[in-house]
């Protein structure tokens, strides 16, 4: 009797063990064919399971094996982000100074109001030139495993001289910053309480990336669903998760930004920009870092939080509403035509992803 309970048991347990053996098998070789370009072994190096530490996050934020894995609060109050440095870095963000004609801070394409970014397809910078990629949000920024649509920076603080410097956007120098910050006694006193070398590019780029560390926005809905809430989203939002892991999203949004941890093609399964007609330089993405024709309109995966907030979409700013750029990435990335229902469905659990910033509800 014992003995056959026991022989039982363990069919079961082989059983299971096939089954979640074959379930990990088929999702890999289906997550293989959909990424198409991307080495598979690169794919399963990206999972956020693999790689906590990367997104910054500590192994027991990872609740379970789901894809998406909660923002901590924590790293918003991160201790070792010198609260008088993170307020030189916010007055810096917003300083006009650092621009050519004293017109144009980081702010002005980086809204609060406007989730972090602008509402614009492209951004309107120096005497009015426009941008040529469309603004990304500076929220969450810091978890983004590179900086810029193509990636060609990784660091924050690497990313500050980029708009200062280009001529579309602040179009200035770091000699006229350091002078012009150098007549207000403010600053002078604030950087040499705070720097060594006083006013100096580094101790900017550092003053801003500082603060923008402290752009996350954690606690949202869906935060508080991963942590075990279960009415923290609605049955109709669970079902747009549920969606949102069935269509294969997750291969691309995943982990703590729900994207920002990898490079992908724009039009793995079908030509983009086909479609879209007149091809751009910036349109090239990594080919223009990289030199290599297979980077071509490969950009990097954008972070899916607070994407309710941030129209128009794409890197082109092309898109204006989520429901159609949910039906492109069925269409471009996926392969398949998503029925409105189930878009309708993908919105509200993208709508979910909205989060706080420093205590506020968005
Ligand atoms: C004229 C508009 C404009 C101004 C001013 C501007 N930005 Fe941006 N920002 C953009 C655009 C456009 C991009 C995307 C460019 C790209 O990917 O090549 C971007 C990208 C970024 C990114 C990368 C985000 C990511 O996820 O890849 C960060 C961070 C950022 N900006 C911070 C700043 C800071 C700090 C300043 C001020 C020193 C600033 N920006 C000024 C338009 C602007
Ligand atoms: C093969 C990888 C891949 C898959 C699968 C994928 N995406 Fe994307 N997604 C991307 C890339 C790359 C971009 C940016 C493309 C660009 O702007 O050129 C993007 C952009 C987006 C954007 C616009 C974000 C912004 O700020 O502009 C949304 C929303 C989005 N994806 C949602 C989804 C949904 C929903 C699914 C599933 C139906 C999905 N994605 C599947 C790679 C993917």
């Amino acid at each position: 009797m014992l003995k056959a309970r026991r022989r039982v048991r363990a069919a079961v347990v082989l059983f299971s063990c096939v089954v979640v053996l074959l379930g990990l098998g088929l999702s890999i070789t289906w997550a293989h064919r959909t990424t198409g370009s991307v080495r598979l072994q690169r794919f399963t190096q990206s999972l956020p399971v693999s790689r906590p530490a990367a997104s910054g996050l500590s192994a027991s934020d990872a609740m379970g094996r789901e894809p998406i894995v909660p923002l901590s609060a924590r790293l918003a109050l991160e201790p070792s982000l010198d609260p008088r440095k993170v307020a030189l870095g916010n007055r810096l963000f917003h300083e006009t100074q650092l621009s050519g004609n004293n017109q144009i801070s980081c702010a002005s394409c980086h809204k609060q109001d406007s989730g972090g970014a602008d509402e614009r397809p492209l951004s309107l910078g120096f005497e009015g030139q426009l941008s040529v990629l469309n603004a990304p949000t500076v929220w969450n920024s810091s978890l983004n495993f590179r900086q810029f649509w193509d990636g060609r920076v990784a660091t924050l603080e690497e990313q500050v001289d980029e708009p200062i410097l280009n001529p579309r956007e602040m179009n200035t120098s770091w000699e006229a910053i350091v002078s012009e910050l150098n007549q207000n006694d403010d600053y002078v006193r604030t950087f040499r309480q705070l720097y060594p070398t006083g006013i100096q590019p580094a101790s900017i780029r550092d003053a801003i990336a500082t603060y923008e560390r402290t752009l996350v926005t954690p606690n949202a809905r869906f935060d508080h669903y991963l942590r075990g809430d279960k009415t923290a989203i609605t049955d109709e939002e669970k079902a747009g998760y549920q969606r949102f892991k069935d269509y294969g999203c997750v291969a691309c949004h995943h982990g703590a930004n729900v994207g920002g941890n990898m490079f992908q093609r724009l039009g793995v399964m079908e030509d983009f920009f086909l479609a879209r007609g007149k091809v751009q330089t910036a349109d090239l993405g990594r080919m223009n870092i990289s030199g290599r024709p297979r980077d071509r309109y490969v950009f990097k995966v954008p972070s899916l939080r607070n994407v309710a907030l941030t129209a128009p979409y794409l890197h082109d700013g092309s898109v204006e509403t989520l429901e159609e750029v949910i039906s492109i990435m069925g269409q471009y990335q996926l392969g398949r035509e998503i029925p409105p229902d189930d878009v309708t469905l993908l919105v509200k659990f993208l709508q979910t992803l909205t989060g706080e910033l420093t205590g506020t509800s968005l």
